[in-house]
């Protein structure tokens, strides 16, 4: 491999869905790895097969489906684990076993409970298996920014002898600070007598908000995979962002003197998919893909781009997607222009009766907006798409709210085919509107998170209501789109008690033991 190349290893599958409340459906999961795929990422960590039976399918789909990335699973150093992964994997064009094993002393102590020996051995025993069912095997050291470097040595230099082609140095806590990261990473390469029969990789944490320059550090002192996710999401404070990484690459090749293969045109769909699909929105000012991020305010700047971009821009809004993505529909188009439009952003729908239905709502939506742009159309579909079983649904909803008046909401929902009604007061309109659906549905889950995104500008623009419901420690996401933010909002709560309905448990990879 070309030395100057940085593979690109998104995670936004698997470490980005670790963020709490940011689950998604295996519909959803095809739709991001086919927005991945399109953007040229590398490889693709679809998620953790022995998690429960829905990892395993999502892995297996998006596996059988993406052609162009490689697939991968992760697994712990555990066979069931691997086993399951390279079943998962089964039917890749490309695919790759991920299996890692804490390395630090606290993990190896207090969470292993395992000898520093033990680790190794069952680290070799892992990537030797691995090896036996797929040609592409990566080795991790998990928590290896708080791990001693002899022992990281000793420990790589095994699992390279075992047969792994890709060893990550994982900052799992977000520890590590960017020059003793890339300092690690140069003393790693450098010690270990067979570094040169594989590729090194970092995958940063943002808990102290470094992982992107530790990243970087990395690729400066050798690392050629840098494993990241869309929008930076992830646990805690999220992982380091693939957008960030890749145009850190490309604007500072002078200074980094690497590349990457991503296509950055298609960065900002990829990052307002994943924003859509989790209901985390992306901040105005975050770098590359918030609203801001080439808006400029100031009379001195505004004069000084007008007169030459590169007075105070130092890359294209073009060249990461902006202004590429612009008004699509109108209330005229017809079928065809309408499915000739979504394959164009990448959603393929399965059937001619998803396209209908999907056309159908579009047409309800063109009627009360007069432009449709194609951040409309990506939730109107994820919408039709949903895989969600809908036990309750929404049937009629009249909200009444005036000025010096407690708002009042009368709520219809079908529950199994059998209507319910309910009237509440609340201290505004969707205040209102929960505390209905509540009389009928009694849940007992509570709200831990709501929020509205205008998902496109103007006030014609459809609200996208995220609601984050919590019941016995299960945490659900659920979402809803329309003009009307209160029918929004009570097409989300109604989505979050439906996937919580649906609930299966899934075992998390680092509380899990090993
Ligand atoms: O943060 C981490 O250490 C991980 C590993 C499983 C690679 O996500
Ligand atoms: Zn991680």
């Amino acid at each position: 491999m070309n030395n100057d190349r940085v593979i690109i290893f998104d995670t936004t599958l698997r470490d980005g869905e670790q963020s709490p409340g940011a689950s998604m459906t295996k519909d959803e999961k095809l739709r991001i790895a086919r927005a991945l795929e399109k953007l040229k990422v590398d490889v693709i960590e679809a998620g953790f097969a022995i998690a429960s039976p829905g990892d395993f399918a999502a892995v297996k789909l998006i596996a059988d489906t993406i052609q162009d990335s490689t697939i991968c699973s992760l697994s712990r150093a555990m066979d069931a684990d691997i086993d399951r992964a390279a079943e998962a994997l089964s039917g890749a064009n490309s695919g790759r076993i991920h299996t890692f094993i804490a390395t630090s002393p606290i993990h190896m102590q207090h969470k292993l409970r395992l000898q520093p020996d033990q680790v190794v051995e069952q680290a070799v025993h892992a990537v030797k298996r691995a090896r036996n069912l797929c040609g592409d095997v990566e080795f991790s050291c998990e928590d290896a920014g708080r791990s001693e470097l002899d022992f990281l040595c000793r420990i790589i230099e095994a699992a390279i002898d075992a047969g792994a082609r890709t060893i990550n140095i994982p900052d799992t806590v977000g520890y590590s600070i960017p020059h003793q990261f890339g300092e690690m990473i140069g003393q790693i390469i450098a010690r270990v007598p067979n570094a040169d029969k594989a590729v090194f990789s970092v995958h940063c944490h943002n808990d102290l908000g470094l992982a992107v320059a530790n990243s970087l550090a990395a690729v400066n002192a050798g690392a050629r995979q840098v494993e990241c996710t869309i929008n930076g999401l992830g646990e805690r404070a999220g992982n380091a962002a693939l957008e960030e990484i890749v145009m850190a690459i490309k604007t500072r090749e002078d200074v980094l003197g690497v590349h990457t293969g991503i296509i950055t045109e298609n960065i900002l769909s990829a990052s307002r998919l994943v924003s859509g699909i989790t209901g985390f929105a992306v901040q105005p000012n975050k770098a590359i893909v918030g609203a801001n991020a080439f808006a400029h305010e100031s009379g001195i700047h505004q004069d000084g781009v007008l007169k030459h971009r590169e007075t105070y821009e130092i890359m294209s809004a073009q060249s990461v997607g902006w202004h590429t993505n612009r008004l699509s529909l109108g209330k005229l188009s017809g079928r065809n222009a309408f499915r000739s439009r979504l394959q164009e952003l990448g959603i393929e729908l399965a059937s001619e009766a998803d396209l209908n239905v999907a056309f159908a709502r579009f047409k309800e939506l063109a009627d009360k907006k007069n432009e449709i742009f194609d951040e409309d159309l990506q939730a109107l579909v994820s919408e039709t798409l949903t895989e969600v079983v809908e036990h309750t649904k929404l049937v009629y909803l009249d909200v009444a709210s005036r000025m010096g008046e407690i708002p009042q909401a009368r709520v219809v929902l079908s529950i199994e085919g059998k209507e319910s009604e309910a009237t509440a007061a609340g201290s505004g309109p969707v205040d209102a509107t929960f505390k209905a659906i509540e009389q009928i549905v009694r849940s007992d889950a509570s709200l831990q998170l709501y929020s509205v995104n205008a998902i496109t500008q103007g006030t014609d623009s459809q609200g996208e209501v995220t609601v984050r419901l919590e019941k016995a420690g299960r945490i659900v996401n659920g979402n809803g789109a329309d003009t009307d933010i209160v029918v929004a909002s009570a097409k989300a709560y109604i989505n979050a008690l439906n996937l919580m309905r649906e609930g299966a448990y899934r075992a998390h990879p680092q509380a899990a033991d090993v």
